[in-house]
């Protein structure tokens, strides 16, 4: 066997929250033979795994048994469809921002938006990233993945992947059963600026140019998110939360300012960091952990803190909120653990 399995590895450095983690054993698939020899020697050892990508939406723990995968194939191409339009097919390993903003340069539309998520593009589809607007899965043809247990491959239609806002099976059904290894895109030849998010519009000229719609994005994102190379975090904590009419309807009279979105099932969306915000937390901090001073949904890490104080944080923050404005909040990356 060519696959070389790394013991002990310090994991520190390997995700934006910044918690010390030792994994017991870290592989870095280059190809899809090497992901099976891993699947393999995991499975008859029987190492439980983890497939890690970025790390930029994981809670780690200081010690993780068994086997972390994070794959290693890095290529992407693109297919022509017809005049319109562009497959991309991007590999697991890719990084998100970069592929981004390749696609923006060629002047290719869809993904703008998008970019500087953090990530690598196997963990694009887990919670169905989104921002200013977009969101992945109107993009995705295809997700193409390899079943943990049995190394067997399958390709998913985003019409098995029951994408939802930050949701999909892999938070459920699959939900640490596979590891997904190429991705299926579709964008645009043709100019498709969304620009109704925020100020986004006014950032940038008339018609504007694919890369300077993602430079604006780039821009907007900067001025509020810390970079986690400076401040440990995954960006936001918990999920703006979702609320009936009615409760939506007697919050704003109480709050006129709230900001709310109407669902197409009825309910209505809060936003978390708004409700944190008013609870007079932005800026706070206790220990190894804080709520970011310029976004009230991030939670930063400043150095020495582990899981269960993250934890125990997150909850005083959601508790605050609860008590106030009577509204639960869900937090949005995943521990490792769990
Ligand atoms: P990881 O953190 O490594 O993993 C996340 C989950 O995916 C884990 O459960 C992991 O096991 C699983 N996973 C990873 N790779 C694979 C794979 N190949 N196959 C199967 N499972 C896999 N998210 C948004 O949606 N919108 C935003 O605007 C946004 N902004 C952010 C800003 C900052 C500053 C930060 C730190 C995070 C932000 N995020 C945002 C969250 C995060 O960037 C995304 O969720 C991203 O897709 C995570 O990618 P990753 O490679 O780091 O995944
Ligand atoms: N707000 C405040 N105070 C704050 C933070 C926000 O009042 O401290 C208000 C803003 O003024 C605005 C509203 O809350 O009226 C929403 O804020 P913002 O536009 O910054 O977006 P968000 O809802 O906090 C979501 C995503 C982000 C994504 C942005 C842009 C979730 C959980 N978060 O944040 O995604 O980048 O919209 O689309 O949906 C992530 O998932 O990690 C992430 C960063």
């Amino acid at each position: 066997m060519s696959l070389a399995i790394l013991a002990d590895h310090d994991l520190t450095a390997a995700n934006t929250l910044g918690l010390t983690c030792r994994a017991e054993r870290l592989v870095g698939p280059a190809n899809a033979t090497e992901l099976g020899e891993a699947l393999l020697l995991a499975r008859e050892a029987g190492w439980p795994i983890l497939v890690l990508g970025g790390g930029s939406n994981l809670i780690l723990p200081a010690f993780l048994p068994g086997l972390v995968i994070r794959p290693a194939m890095n290529d992407w191409w693109l297919e022509e469809v017809d005049n319109g339009s562009v497959r991309v097919h991007a590999e697991a390993g890719v990084v998100w921002h970069e592929l981004v903003m390749a696609l923006a340069a060629r002047g290719l539309w869809g993904l703008e938006n998008l970019a500087l998520i953090p990530g690598r593009c196997g963990a694009a589809p887990i919670q169905n990233i989104g921002a200013y607007g977009v969101e992945l899965a109107e993009h995705l043809e295809a997700v193409h993945l390899v079943h943990l247990d049995d190394g067997r491959e399958a390709v998913l239609a985003p019409d098995d992947c029951a994408f939802g806002y930050r949701d999909s099976v892999f938070k459920h059904a699959l939900a640490g059963r596979v590891a997904i290894t190429r991705l299926v895109l579709r964008v645009s030849r043709t100019a498709e600026p969304r620009l109704g998010y925020g100020d986004l519009a006014s950032r940038v000229a008339e018609a504007p140019a694919a890369l300077e719609v993602a430079e604006a994005v780039c821009a907007v994102r900067r001025e509020k998110l810390p970079d986690p190379a400076a401040l440990g975090n995954a960006g936001s904590f918990f999920k703006n939360p979702a609320v009936s009419a009615a409760r939506a309807e007697a919050l704003r009279e109480a709050y006129p300012d709230m900001p709310s979105f109407p669902l197409a099932d009825g309910r209505v969306k809060l936003a978390a960091g708004w409700l944190i915000d008013r609870c007079g937390l932005k800026g706070w901090r206790d220990g190894a952990f804080g709520v970011h001073d310029r976004q009230a949904l991030v939670l930063v890490h400043h150095g020495g803190g582990d899981a269960a104080g993250l934890l125990a944080f997150a909850a005083r923050v959601a508790e605050a909120v609860q008590e106030r404005f009577g509204v639960a909040l869900e937090r949005e990356p995943r521990l490792a653990t769990e």
